[in-house]
């Protein structure tokens, strides 16, 4: 996770190749608001103050923002709350001076550019009264999300229904083995959630479209999807998921056998989709988390690293000290005196303070932190290199102007932090550094490693990938029907149906937090793909040989450099460029090959023990449907299942 103000918008360069992308934007160009002030010197000279004013800022949000975090109280808070609403004036301002200027015709690519970004960003188009009101809905809808608990297991009475989502919640969700639990919580949580939510997320829907058809955009989708400023966004991102399906198909039939195994046909069909709240969360989104049902090789023991750990005398702060290490081993920057005198490693007994882990950035070219709860074990040593990962990124693009810092798209920061963490926490490196003392290169041993990361990021992807396309479609074609819309995409890409029968009074999609606080989540998608095609060109660019998910860059300069000139670029050249200078001109677009790669031997294996089973996927039955389609008619189904490709096309037509 990384924490900062994120503005996630658009690039172009005036290198060659990066024409291409940007004739192919002109088109979407020529309908967003503009001004008519064609002035150069005027234009750069607005830039400097914004770039100047927006660190400010920023250096005195993330204060208010990191002095509540680590010390939540009411007056920190409140703090807190007059900087956002300070921030909030400030972007207002800046949008309605950034549209004063004619953008598309001004010369300067590098003003045009982040005068673009300006002005299609955030809903500062909305009049002051329905711009608060926006702002005010998502903090409400936020605050509900966190305050709401339900009742425990059997129990209805008042008085104990205080069960939160963390840490309650999700422990039980995978914790849990008694499906009639499992279905309670998961109702509970729904059914708590959705109803409230759904009035104020209807007014959410009706104006973020009109701020997103003020700026010229067809709808709050639109906008959302043009952070990417690719026009075939959409569509490369559709051809990612069928390359990953078969193998999704693959991992999706193993567990279902288990499933079935363990809980019997009245809960699991044999050919049939899952029901989600078998699958150890309550999205089935991390299937890791019940990796004990679905172990392949009961006898096999896991490597104990934490113990080790504690043997060998770890510490929170010798845990970022050995990250650091690890970041200077390539010839990456070492931590200024500001990260180690501000970070917080351990959690304190003096105050409540937000836990999750986070990586700070005060925009002031000093002052970087990291806070985390630090427990010794495997689990947080990997955390403080993802988070030390952030760290570096900030510090690399340091010196760009404020809008550029950033990662290239929404989707870097997460996918490079995670491609390191790809190398540092496989039993390659935890050898190199002593914490696995005999090597066990034993089939079973891979297998297992591999099932494991299968299990948190190829489960994960269709979720991750379906959760903005059921927003796109409710900001698109409106509030109508949204419950089947969304339990439609989930059975078509995951396979999953929900345990018991939904209606259009509920609104399952609140149940996850990112929907009700506004924040995108395609940016998941593309950081999962991100991360492997980062990690399989750093390995090549190490020299590695053998199989993919042993490479471990630990001590490689070359890798150093490359990471170093990819992260100095922020998001100040098109993301595309960014994939061509990690990928040494191989690739200039996502894709899921490299995913494919680092899985293969697990993808044979799968297919070995899904010999026998009557289908590699699921077949849909009418009852599924009926499960949250119960009065739909048959044109209505038809029209549901056309609809990614209407979205296609039309979106095609458009840009
Ligand atoms: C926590 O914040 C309060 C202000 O609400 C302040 O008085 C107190 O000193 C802070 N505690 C720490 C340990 O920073
Ligand atoms: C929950 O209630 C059911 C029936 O009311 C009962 O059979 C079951 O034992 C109870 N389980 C727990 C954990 O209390
Ligand atoms: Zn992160």
């Amino acid at each position: 996770m990384l924490s900062g103000m994120r503005y996630s918008f658009e690039c172009k360069t005036a290198a060659v190749i990066a024409f291409v992308f940007l004739l192919q934007d002109f088109g979407i160009e020529g309908r967003l608001i503009q001004g008519t002030n064609v002035n150069l010197g005027e234009a750069l000279q607005f830039l400097r103050e914004y770039s100047n004013e927006g660190s400010e800022m920023c250096f005195r949000l993330n204060t208010a923002r990191w002095n509540y975090a680590t010390n939540m109280t009411e007056i920190n808070k409140k703090r807190m709350i007059d900087e956002q609403t300070h921030k909030a004036k400030f972007d207002k301002v800046s949008w309605k001076k950034a549209i004063t200027f004619d953008w598309t015709h001004l010369s300067d690519p590098v003003a045009k550019r982040q005068l673009k970004i300006l002005a299609t960003t955030g809903r500062a188009s909305l009049n002051d009264e329905k711009y608060n009101e926006i702002h005010h809905l998502v903090s409400e809808m936020k605050d509900v999300y966190s305050h709401t608990q339900v009742c425990p297991f059997n129990n209805f009475d008042p008085q104990f229904c205080n069960i939160s989502l963390e840490p309650d919640i999700s422990r039980l969700m995978s914790h849990s083995k008694n499906p009639a639990e499992l279905l309670h919580l998961w109702k509970e949580w729904h059914d708590k959630i959705g109803p409230r939510l759904k009035n104020k997320f209807m007014r959410y829907v009706q104006l973020a479209n009109q701020a997103a058809r003020m700026i010229g955009f067809s709808d709050a989708g639109d906008q959302m999807r043009h952070v990417y400023e690719d026009a075939v966004f959409e569509r490369e991102v559709m051809e990612t998921w069928r390359t990953l399906e078969e193998l999704y198909k693959e991992i999706f039939t193993y567990v279902r056998r288990k499933l079935l195994t363990k809980y019997g046909p009245e809960f699991v069909r044999e050919n049939g989709p899952i029901p989600v709240h078998l699958l150890g969360d309550l999205w089935g989104q991390d299937w890791s988390k019940i990796f004990d049902i679905l172990k392949p090789y009961s006898w096999s023991k896991d490597v104990d690293v934490t113990s080790e750990m504690l043997l060998q005398g770890y510490t929170p702060l010798k845990m970022y000290q050995l990250a650091e290490e690890f970041y200077t081993s390539l010839g990456l920057k070492s931590m200024p005196p500001e990260f180690w005198k501000n970070s917080l490693f351990d959690k304190p007994n003096d105050r409540k303070i937000q836990c999750t882990a986070s990586a700070w950035d005060f925009c002031n070219g000093v002052d970087y932190r990291i806070k985390q709860c630090t427990k010794v074990d495997l689990q947080d040593f990997v955390t403080a290199h993802h988070e030390m990962a952030h760290i570096q990124y900030y510090m690399h693009y340091a010196e760009q102007p404020y809008l550029y810092r950033d990662g290239a798209n929404p989707g870097f920061h997460e996918g490079i932090a995670n491609a390191i963490v790809l190398s540092i926490s496989n039993p390659t490196h935890l050898q190199r550094i002593g914490l696995i003392r005999n090597e066990s290169n034993a089939f079973e041993t891979n297998i297992q490693f591999l099932l494991q990361m299968a299990l948190k990021k190829v489960s994960y992807a269709p979720f991750a990938f379906l959760v903005d396309q059921w927003r796109y479609k409710v900001f698109k074609e409106g509030v109508k029907n949204m419950n089947s819309a969304w339990w439609d995409l989930r059975l078509r890409y995951q396979g999953i149906i929900p345990p018991d029968l939904r209606t259009e009074q509920q609104l399952d999609p609140m149940s996850k937090k990112h929907v009700p606080a506004d924040i995108p989540y395609i940016n998941y998608y593309i950081a999962l793909l991100v991360e492997f095609q980062v990690y399989e060109s750093l390995c090549a660019a190490k020299g590695h040989i053998g199989q993919l998910h042993t490479c471990d860059f630990y001590k490689s300069r070359e890798v150093g450099s490359i990471l170093s000139d990819a992260m100095q670029v922020g998001k100040a050249r098109h993301w595309k460029d960014v994939i061509r200078m990690i990928t040494k001109g191989q690739s200039d677009s996502i894709s899921a090959s490299s995913m494919l790669k680092y899985f293969q031997p697990l993808q044979q294996w799968l297919h070995l023990q899904n010999t026998n089973e009557e289908i590699i996927g699921w077949n849909v039955s009418s009852d599924d449907r009926m499960l949250f389609q119960p009065l739909q008619s048959k044109s209505n189904s038809v029209r549901y299942a056309t609809f990614p490709l209407i979205i296609l096309l039309v979106s095609g037509l458009i840009i």
